[in-house]
């Protein structure tokens, strides 16, 4: 009896012991899967606020309460990179401590080398039978073209608002040179040069329509159903720098230095694009372009060495950390999306292959797939389209209900192919296996260092925390009141038949204001309205019209003044010409001051969508009653080369406005009698 009571207790000893590892080995299983939820989730809301970030920058005048969310999540960024490269083990721009020409010219030149060595181990590669590194497929390189748009879509984005009328006279040689690069990237105002136009191109020609970088459907179809979404982080970083501009002009130029360099990527993808047969035109023309001899390199280094001869020595150290902050930014942030997974491109074979018999079978399902792209399911795999929409198919797939990401067990699909299922049998175990994988692999690649953690660490690093940014609701009817403008088709105003030499300057300035804001998005510039805009900015900045050849750092080395160039000067000679008339060694008179009766019309300027032909009215005033008055400015006191010079500037300038077709010429009239009527009232005052 005692015997058998030992047996039974020694079994009972047994069982409840497998029985506590059981348990435990559930439980720490499900905490895994409950932290890997978590850790998704949080990537997720990351990607998806950034995308709505993105529209939102995309269109800021429809949301002009963005800035400060993009200014808030820039710092972020700019935490999280100087937060690494300051715990980093292996060198990086940290090593360059503080301004030194030759020190920043030795690390350029190593990292070039670096990209050189990269490049030339990959032909070795390659030359020696290695496989492609990028693109396995046509169809990978044409998911990963889809998956970069956000970033591409932006090109030039951060320097949006470099060089503006009312920049500084000190920081104006510098923002000059960038804002000859962001001219550059805009085309130099010929649609068929405009990278985000050339990119667009590319996409139409492997078969992808995402629509302009500005609309909701662009957010959709250019999004990634593997959830490695890490380009849009990027492309708001980009956005957010351009728009902020009075915020973190050093830390734009260090981006921009960092950004301009020639990376391995664009080598590679260049010329893989090509073996497959697709148009590497955007990629070569970025490896040539921004070369560091006369091309986008070294102008950006350029633009960097005049911005700090233009400070005075007490701002050097903490600038150029910004300029740090900002090249660390680029550096860090990856602007190219994660190779096309293999289980997506396995999973779009299956489905493929079973296109055909699953239409008649789906054809009487009237579950929708997809959003504002969505479709039946009998439409989707209609074997006609299946290969223009196959991808599409599966991005909506992955996002609707159907799939949870990282998680097969719970996803319907995967319930509905198993036994029971309404999919039953139509997929083999291996396919069904495979189907699973891909949901598995759904999780976040982007791995972002905990924000959290990182948390004031570029205020710390740099000494400098930005105040909010300005934000002014730029519509048209709050901006301005109407009535003042709408003076009927019988005014006819004379045109001043003396200009004063001394309210000149602010009336140079002025003139190139009103399409200063329509350059903010490069997509927009892709447009007939936007490229003319860029033409005309181009004229006010004194770049000459662009033959063949880009200017490069043929026009660094030698720059023609702009209007607001000139508006300085002229204003510098009035100065001097009063202090020797009166012995005053102060100047009451400040060009700023004489700018706020013009204020309405910076107003107005931001909502460039809305008001595109009032600015474009605005414009015309200037130039017919100011810079063509050569009579006016001369009898006001102008010297004649100057008058003659501003003559030369206006005749390029009604060339491009008198081409275009205006399908609003109240709005263009309005814009031109409110310039008018506001210059009147300048010259009669100041007389
Ligand atoms: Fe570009
Ligand atoms: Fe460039």
């Amino acid at each position: 009896m005692g015997g058998l009571w030992l047996i039974f207790l020694c079994v009972f000893m047994g069982l409840s012991c497998f029985l506590v590892r059981f348990l435990r080995a559930r439980i720490s299983t499900r905490q895994v899967q409950a932290s890997g939820i978590v850790e998704r989730k949080a990537a997720e809301s990351i990607f998806q606020n950034d995308k709505l970030l993105y529209y939102r920058l995309q269109n800021l005048e429809d949301h002009p309460g963005a800035l400060a969310q993009a200014q808030g999540r820039l710092i972020q960024l700019l935490d999280i990179t100087v937060d690494s490269a300051l715990k980093s083990t292996t060198p990086n721009f940290l090593s360059v401590p503080e301004f030194c020409l030759q020190s920043l010219r030795a690390y350029l030149a190593d990292v070039e080398a670096a990209t050189a060595d990269a490049w030339a181990s990959y032909l070795k590669r390659r030359s020696s039978g290695g496989g492609r590194e990028l693109f396995h497929t046509s169809e990978s390189a044409k998911q990963w073209l889809r998956l970069s748009a956000p970033v591409r879509c932006v090109d030039g984005a951060w320097l949006s608002r470099i060089h503006h009328a009312r920049t500084p006279e000190r920081l104006r040689p510098s923002t000059r040179i960038a804002w000859q690069i962001l001219s550059e990237e805009l085309g130099d105002g010929i649609l068929e040069r405009n990278h985000v136009y050339i990119y667009s191109k590319l996409l139409q020609s492997v078969g992808l329509a995402l629509g302009p970088g500005n609309s909701a459907q662009f957010i959709e179809l250019a999004s990634d159903p593997d959830r490695d979404e890490r380009v849009w982080t990027a492309a708001v970083a980009q956005l957010a720098l351009g728009f902020l501009t009075d915020n973190f002009l050093p830390e734009i130029l260090g981006f921009n230095m960092a950004y301009e360099a020639a990376t391995i990527e664009t080598l590679i993808c260049a010329y893989e694009l090509k073996e497959i047969g697709m148009d590497p035109e955007y990629f070569n023309m970025h490896i040539t372009i921004d070369n560091a001899d006369s091309g986008h390199t070294a102008m950006a280094v350029q633009a960097v060495m005049s911005f700090i001869s233009a400070l005075k020595p007490s701002e050097t150290i903490q600038s150029w950390k910004r300029i740090q902050a900002g090249y660390l930014l680029a550096k860090m942030l990856p602007v190219t999306p994660m190779p096309v997974s293999k289980h997506r491109e396995e999973v779009l074979s299956i489905f493929s292959k079973k296109c055909d018999p699953a239409k008649e079978l789906h054809r009487r399902c009237t579950a929708r797939i997809g959003r504002s792209n969505g479709k039946k399911l009998g439409e989707w795999l209609d074997p006609v389209l299946w290969e223009t929409q196959k991808d599409l198919f599966l991005s909506s797939l992955a996002q609707s209900k159907w799939i949870v990401p990282g998680n097969p067990r719970d996803s319907n699909l995967v319930r509905q192919m198993g036994w029971g299922g309404r999919m039953f049998g139509a997929f083999t175990l291996r396919e069904k296996t495979k189907v699973e994988e891909w949901i598995r692999n759904m999780t976040s690649k982007h791995r972002e260092v905990d924000g959290e953690a990182a948390r004031g660490r570029y205020a710390e690093f740099t000494g400098y925390s930005p105040s909010s940014p300005e934000i002014i609701p730029a519509k048209l009817a709050i901006a301005f009141q109407k009535g003042d403008c709408s003076l009927g088709i019988a005014y006819n105003p004379v045109k001043p038949t003396c200009i004063p030499v001394q309210i000149l300057p602010s009336l140079l300035i002025e003139a190139a204001t009103p399409l200063q804001y329509c350059i903010d998005s490069p997509a927009n510039c892709a447009t007939e309205q936007g490229i003319v805009a860029v033409r005309i900015m181009r004229i006010l900045n004194g770049l000459p019209h662009p033959e063949d050849a880009v200017l490069g750092m043929d026009e660094v080395t030698c720059p023609s003044e702009g209007v607001v160039e000139i508006a300085w000067r002229v204003d510098k000679t009035v100065k001097q010409q009063r202090r020797l008339e009166t012995s005053e060694m102060n100047d009451s008179s400040d060009l700023l001051v004489a700018l706020q009766p013009w204020l309405w019309l910076d107003n107005v300027a931001r909502s460039p969508k809305q008001n595109y032909w009032f600015l474009i009215g605005a414009q015309e005033g200037f130039v017919a009653y100011v810079l063509a008055n050569t009579a006016g400015l001369r009898k006001g006191g102008l010297p004649d080369e100057t008058a003659f010079q501003l003559g030369a500037i206006s005749e390029m300038m009604q060339r491009e406005m008198s081409e275009l077709t205006c399908p609003q010429p109240e709005q263009r009239q309005e814009g031109f009698w409110a310039v008018i009527r506001c210059l009147e009232e300048t010259i009669s005052r100041s007389v």
